[in-house]
Parts: C-alpha cells; structure tokens; sequence
C-alpha cells in the first residue's frame, strides 16, 4: 500500500461536499464511471469522444484529482485538470457513499457500441425434455421461466439469483441452455475467468457490462460458469489479490437496482463451499445436481442411442450397470462416443458391447465424485 500522504498537496475540487457523517466515512472500493461530457453545449464545442488509452494512467490521475471525494451512485465527478469540467457520472460506487483514496480502483466504462457487442448471447437448440432427472432444478427452471415470461406477475417477488451445484456433467449448463431457448430469450454464458482482466478494474467493469447489458436486453438470463474460480471463500482470497475487487462487484450487481429487472443469475459451481460467504448468501436458493441413477442412465443412454448414425446390437441392462458413477456428459461422451467411434474404425455396421468394453477400459473409469478442492 502506498503510504505518502499524498492527498494533502493536492488541489482538491470544490464542487463535492466533504465528509461530515462518520457514518460515511469508508472508503470506496471501486467506481465506475461513465463519461457525461459537458454540463452545458455551446456552439464551438463538438460533443466530445472521450477515449482512454491508458487505463492505468487514467486511474492515477483520477485517484490524485478526487482523493478524499465522497461519492454515490448517479453523482457527478467534474475534471480540473486536463479537460476542466469535463463530467463523469458515476454508474456503481462501492460500498455506496463512500470516498474516494489511494486504493480505490477507477474504472471508465467503455460505452462504444462495438465493445457492448463483445459480450455475446447465442441460443441454443437445447429442450427441458432433453434433461433427465434433476427435478428440483426443473421444477426451479420452471417458476424462472414464468418470470422471465412475464416479470410484471411478480412484483418485487422476484426469483433473482440462483446457485446451481453438484458434480460436473450432470446437466448445469444444458439447463440454462434449455431455458433461454425455450423462452427464446438471451443467454449469456460466462466462464467466470473471462471476466479476470489484465489490469486492475478490469474484472469490475466487464461484470458491470454484463449486467447492464443483461438488463438492457431484459427478459434474460446470466449464466456463471465455475464461480468458485472467481467468487473465493474469504480464507483463501489472500491467494489472489483481485478476488476482492471481483467480489465486491459481483455482490453489486447481483444485489441489483431494482427487485424486478427482468435479469436472473444462475451461477455454477461442483464445490459451493469454496465460494465467498457474502456471495453465497445472495443465493436464494442452492440445487444440487446429482449423478443419474439406475433409471436415469437408462434414460440418457436411450436418447443418445435414438441419434446414432450406426444400428446397434446392445444389451442395455447390462450398460446401465456397468455405468454406475457415470454423469450424463461421461455416459455420452466417454462410453457411447468412445463405443461408436471404435465400432467406425474397425469399418463395422453395428456397435456392439465389444466396442462398449473397448470404451471401458480407454477410459478406466475415474470416480466422478465432488471434492472440496481445499477440503
Ligand atoms: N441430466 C442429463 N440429461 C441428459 N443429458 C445430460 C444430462 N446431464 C448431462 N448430460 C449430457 O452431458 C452434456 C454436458 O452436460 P453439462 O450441462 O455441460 O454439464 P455441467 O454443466 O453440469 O458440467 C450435455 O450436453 C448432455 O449431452
Ligand atoms: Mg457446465
């Protein structure tokens, strides 16, 4: 931490009322800002394309212009230096009033139309009725989807945000895959580490982007792949020195604006006990998703059977035991695919349990159970 005291030689601008409430005396943790312009147009002035190059830079010249600034959401900052009354408005403020030093980390959101774009929702060609089992999710999925239907129904009762958990492969993804299509609404699938960036406020601002451009977009869903790789449990944030900054912009957004804007998170994770406690609690409610039994083996196996390209000669009772432990993804991907892709080289015309137990023992099937990383 830098410890140089700064704050005292610089000019402070006038314009902001100082802090008198010990009640706000904290500091920000980080600010976005949008760039507003001037506060009046007069003829000789184009209005302005603000572009920041360095955003580093940036941060430090706002850091020494606004140091010891109280600040909240929707409030404007004004520059004295180089573009003099140039406004920021500010779009998000952690924790809300709070004031500006040292360690606050500044961000300008990027507000051209070709980064907006950059965060892309695709759909997909995914049914409820292809998922088997996992009937507490579904029937989760289900009240999501009438609020995504019809978001006035709910008022401020509405599903917000939802934590999806349980071994990989067992159809987390495909669910929120099936949702928006079958509401024909936006997805928005992210990776949680995609929204790690290489310079400090990086992560805020893209989190910042996605909601917004979620809510712009609204109905939509926001899907959070692997949130453990982002969202840490507080004991092991001293790992990584941006997973507070992450966390603190994740618990923002998903507080939301408003209760009832059309946007619903659903986050992912195969260990929800490694993920912050603050974020975990924004979670009202946590499905786990289960291995397929018996019976639910069976039913993959016969719906990935109606799509292959070859006949086949097996013995079904005898798959559904030899699968035991196995998700959906490794019963399709490791044991039929595997099978059928054998059956093709030796050029046969039917896939039989030979190229079952040639799949078998490729794989020496591994254990698929969940285990606490740091358990
Ligand atoms: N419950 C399920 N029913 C049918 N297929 C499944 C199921 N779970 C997984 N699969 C198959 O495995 C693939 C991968 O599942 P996915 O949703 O990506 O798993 P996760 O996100 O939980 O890791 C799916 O595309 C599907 O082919
Ligand atoms: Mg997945």
């Amino acid at each position: 931490m830098k410890s140089d005291n700064k704050s005292s030689n610089i000019k402070k601008s006038e314009v902001f009322v100082r802090s008198t409430n010990d009640s706000t005396e904290n500091e920000a943790k980080y600010l976005i800002l949008e760039s507003a312009g001037y506060p009046f147009n007069f003829a000789l002035l184009e209005g302005p394309h603000l572009e920041i190059s360095d955003k580093v830079l940036f941060e430090q010249y706002a850091i020494e212009q606004w140091n010891g600034t109280l600040v909240k959401t929707g409030s404007y900052l004004f520059d004295q230096k180089i573009i003099p009354d140039y406004a920021f408005k500010v779009l998000k403020v952690f924790p809300e009033n709070s004031i500006i030093s040292e360690n606050t980390s500044i961000v300008v959101a990027d507000d051209s139309k070709e980064k907006r774009s950059s965060i892309k929702s695709k759909n997909y060609d995914v049914h409820f009725s292809d998922i088997v089992g996992q009937e507490n999710a579904k029937n989760k999925s289900k009240l999501i989807y009438k609020y995504l239907q019809n978001p006035d129904l709910f008022g401020s009762w509405a599903p917000k945000n939802v934590l999806f958990y349980g071994a990989p492969g067992t159809g987390k993804t495909m669910l929120a895959k099936a949702l928006a299509n079958e509401l024909n609404i936006r997805l928005y699938l992210v990776k949680s580490t995609s929204l790690i960036g290489e310079h400090v406020g990086d992560a805020a601002s893209r989190i910042h982007e996605l909601f917004d451009s979620a809510s712009k977009n609204a109905p939509a869903l926001i899907f959070i792949d692997e949130i453990d790789a982002i969202a840490l449990h507080r004991s092991f944030q001293s790992l990584r020195g941006d997973v507070a900054e992450i966390v603190n912009s994740l618990l923002t957004e998903m507080d939301g604006i408003s209760p009832n804007d059309g946007v619903v998170t659903i986050a992912a994770t195969n260990n929800p006990s490694s993920i912050d406690f603050a974020i975990r609690s924004r979670f009202e409610e946590e499905i786990e998703f289960k291995l397929p039994n018996d019976d639910e083996r069976r039913k993959i196996i016969e719906l990935n059977l109606n799509t292959f390209p070859l006949d086949y000669d097996l013995d079904i009772d005898k798959l559904v035991k030899l699968s035991k432990r196995m998700s959906g993804r490794d019963l399709k991907e490791k044991l039929l695919k595997t099978a059928l892709h054998n059956a093709i080289i030796n050029d046969k015309e039917i896939v039989d349990m030979e190229d079952i137990n040639f799949a078998l023992n490729l794989n020496k099937y591994k254990q698929t159970e969940v285990k606490g990383m740091f358990e």
